[in-house]
This record gives structure tokens, sequence and C-alpha cells, in this order.
């Protein structure tokens, strides 16, 4: 039985179709159509509802957003799902809701819904809040009518009001303890005729050798889609989302071991803390909703060519752990992608976690993402480069590259033509140059053409080789109105010609 709790209501589901979203489920068999659809694919924020769950410490609730639209119905198995109708409290409009009227921030309404929750889910941290941070909370939200100054307005203004005392208490506070008992009595594992919800190692390893065929789906920010906009349907599916032991998260003496179903939210703290580098890449990761849902393991696993993280994990010769329940492998990343969405994972294994090496001392880490939007895309190219110096020489170069081929490649050619060179030498700079002008044969696709492509791979090269140079020069130019300054980064990714 799939059983979990919809507002203050116990959903308990014998059957469902495996491919069954949440949003389908809202507004075709709960007949709650305050949660819009605009875009099914994650990209417009119209479906945001909020999951509460119990936090790490068992303790007390940890509240996310999610896009209903690319969430599977088992991943709520033992959550509660609150949606826009259960915010308000009789008459009285949730503190979220009354700052968007205050702040006139909604026009025609479609997207609204969608950030009030998104709101709601940040209000329930009780936790001051910065612009920026506003900034991220709505990144999964689009308005096509209203302007978003208005709608950050009312963020802010609710966020702050969440903070003071006389807020501190209302339904939602009154009945976490209630909620939390609710969702520890459900057995976090269920089985239903082609829907699984494993919650260790053991159960996962029956289900994945029973059910071969069953599509795993940890985030499914991804897989979901071959749902949702190619109309396909899956055999089964076996959640990972319970699985105990995919949550594991630890800062060991040589790296950082992942748990595969620990979604990016989660892990940045820890990731930032040790790979700091690695920030913008990861703010740029899908928007708030996709990483509160997505995880590292399924990126590797659903192995697309311009997925985000397959070439950081390549660069930083990063290992995946497989596991079959009776036996485990460490495959190099770099070895891992066999083909175009194939990797070397068996039909009885799954990812069970990723390990990341720390960065040798001397050495520096860019991750450099080209994508159409700034935010809430996916990129037409990537580009990974470590480099580590012994004084100005290059003791090695390890790169990753996505959208320049069939799967997440390095660039051998330019990481062995580049060890031993000079690093501060105009030459090195040319030498990569030209390792890089046929290192791939990227294709032209709806995001970019193969020229583009080839010409941002060397492009981002050039960028790298000038950030990491000793003075780090700050270039000018005269302007119209004037000298202008601009950054090596502008000129080197094509911004000032
Ligand atoms: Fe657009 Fe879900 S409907 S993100
Ligand atoms: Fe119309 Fe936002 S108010 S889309």
């Amino acid at each position: 039985m799939l059983q979990f709790l919809l507002n203050d209501k116990t959903v308990e589901l014998a059957s469902i179709r495996p491919t069954l979203t949440v949003l389908e489920y809202l507004r075709e068999h709960a007949k709650l159509t305050g949660t819009k659809e605009g875009c099914a694919s994650g990209d417009c924020g119209a479906c945001t509802a909020v999951i509460a769950e119990p936090d790490a410490s068992g303790q007390s609730l940890h509240w996310r957003s999610i896009n209903t639209c690319i969430t599977f119905l088992p991943a709520l198995h033992g959550k509660q799902l609150i949606t826009v109708e259960f915010l308000a409290n009789n008459d009285t409009l949730h503190p979220v809701q009354q700052a968007m009227v205050d702040h006139h921030g909604s026009q025609c309404g479609f997207c609204t819904p969608g950030f009030v929750m998104s709101m709601f889910a940040r209000y329930q941290q009780r936790q001051p809040i910065t612009k920026h941070e506003v900034e991220t909370v709505l990144s999964g939200n689009l308005c096509r009518c209203t302007g978003y100054r208005p709608i950050v307005d009312a963020t802010l203004a609710a966020c702050e009001q969440s903070t003071q005392s006389a807020f501190q208490t209302d339904k939602f506070s009154d009945a976490e303890q209630h909620i939390l008992n609710t969702l520890t009595d459900i057995a976090p594992n269920t089985a239903l005729d082609s829907v699984f919800v494993p919650a260790n190692h053991t159960q996962l390893a029956h289900y994945r050798q029973a059910h071969p065929q069953a599509r795993l789906v940890a985030g499914g920010t991804d897989i979901a889609l071959e749902s949702t906009q190619q109309l396909q349907d899956f055999p089964g599916v076996i959640y990972l989302g319970n699985v105990a032991e995919l949550h594991q998260l630890e800062a060991g003496e040589q790296g950082l071991r992942i748990g595969a179903g620990v979604t990016y939210s989660t892990m940045m703290p820890l990731l930032l803390k040790h790979f700091p580098d690695l920030r913008e890449l990861l703010e740029r990761l899908g928007s708030l909703p996709i990483r509160n849902q997505g995880t590292m393991g399924g990126n590797v696993a659903s192995a697309s060519p311009i997925g985000d993280t397959p070439p950081v994990l390549i660069a930083l010769n990063a290992t995946v752990r497989l596991n079959n329940g009776t036996q485990v492998r460490d495959i190099p990343a770099a070895e891992f992608f066999t083909g175009y969405r194939q990797t070397q994972m068996q039909t009885d294994e799954w990812i069970e976690s990723l390990f990341l090496p720390y960065l040798p001392d001397h050495t520096q880490l860019r991750a450099y993402k080209i994508s159409k939007r700034f935010e809430d895309d996916i990129s037409t190219v990537c580009a990974v480069f470590k480099l580590t110096l012994a004084e100005s020489q290059v003791v090695s170069l390890a790169t990753g590259f996505g959208g320049v081929a069939a799967t997440p490649v390095a660039a051998a050619a330019l990481e062995q033509q580049i060890t031993g060179c000079t690093w501060h030498d105009n030459t090195t700079q040319t030498i990569g140059i030209n390792a890089l002008h046929n290192a791939f044969s990227p294709i032209s696709d709806v995001r970019a053409s193969a020229d583009y492509r080839q010409t941002m791979i060397v492009n981002l090269w050039r960028r790298f080789w000038m950030e990491t140079q000793k003075d780090h020069p700050t270039l000018t130019r005269v302007g119209a109105n004037g000298i202008k300054t601009v950054t090596v980064s502008d000129v080197a990714t094509g911004v000032v010609p």
C-alpha cells in the first residue's frame, strides 16, 4: 500500500500506474486543481507543491519545494504533501498569500500558486532571508505578466514575518508533532504490482533481481521527462529515495562519499566546503525545486552527454560505486560512460555512491557551464579543468567536457600536451587551443550548432588560462561613452569581441 499524507488526510493506494505523476494525481484523482500545469518538464514552477518529512534528527519536519509534474507518486510514500489549498486557515490567508496580495504580486494568477508554495517552503524555515536568497527560492518559478519585483518584495516581507515571535505559532507548527508521529508510523518500504519502494539494500537487491525491467528512479527529474514529454510507459518503477544506505554523506580523509540518494540541496553545504569552485555550476543546476529532488547518482545513471556533474566527476577522477546486493565494484567516472545514455551498470546493479577525492595541494579547479538561459537550464557546453602546478610548471591537467560527444569525456590529448609546460607562457595557451580544435566532433541540435560548441570549447580553455594567470589581468577598452572595463571572462567567452 502506498501511503502518504495529502495535506491533513491520509491516502492509501493499492494500485497506481508506475509513471503517475504527483501533478496528475492532484488534478485528476484528488481534484485539487490549485496546482497548475504549465510545461510538464520542471521548467516553469506552476506545479510547485511542498513535501514535509522528518529531518535527519527525526525530531522535526523539513520542508522542501518540488515540481509535481516530474515527480512520480511513489516519491510521496511516508511523506506529507502540502498543496496551495491547505495554506489558508479558514478565511485567513497564510502570511505568504497575504504578502502576495499586499505587494500586488499576481495578475492573471496562473503562476501564483507555484510562487506561493516556493515562498511557503522558505517561510517554514523561520530564518532571516537575503535578497540573493529570494532569487534562489524563486529560481524555479516563471511569471509571464506580473514582473518579479513585487513577488520578490512579497517574499522578503513574508519571510521577515516568519522570524517574528507573533507568527511562531500557526496551524503548521501546532500540527508538527502530530504529522511527525503519523509519518513515523508508516513503514518506509512498500510494494504494489509494478511499483516498489525498498527501504534498504536487501529489499532493493530483491526487487532489482525480481523485476529487472523496472526503472530505477531517484530524484526522477530527468527520467520523468521520458513519460511526460515522450509519453513512454514504464513496465515498473523502483523508487530509491527511501533506501537508507543511499543517503550516506561523509567527508573522509581522502575525499567525499556521496550516497546516490542524496539530493543536491542536501549535499551542497558539504560539497561546497571542499570544492568551493563548483558554486556557480551547482547554483545553476536546474532550479531550487530541481535541486531539492535531483541527485548526483541519478545524474550519472541517466548518462546524458549534457548532464552537469559527469564532467566534474571525470575531471576530479571520481569513482562510481555499483552494488548488486552481494558485491560492490568501483569504476572511474571516466570509464563509466560507454555510449549515448549507456553505462557499465548491469541490470542487477544500482549506483550506491560516488567518491570525490579532495584536490591535491597547489591545484585549481574551474567548472564552466554555457546555457541559453543563465538559470534553470541544461547546458549547451560544459568544461571542467583541474590544474596542479609546481611553481609554474604543470604537474597535471585533468579535464571533463559535456555537450561535445555522445558521452561526457576528457580531452586526453590536451591533458598530455599541457603536462610539463610552463603554465604562464603564452605558448601553453596556444598549445591548448590547437589541441582542442580537433579534439571532439560536437553535433548541431536545437541548443547550438557544432561550430558554436567547437568555438566555446576553445574559448573556455582561453578563459581558464587567463583566469589562472598570476596577476589575473583585467582588460580595458574604449567604448562610445568613454573607457569601459571588461573582464577577461567577457573577452574569452566572446561577450566582448
Ligand atoms: Fe512547469 Fe511543472 S508544470 S515545472
Ligand atoms: Fe500571470 Fe504570473 S501572474 S503568469
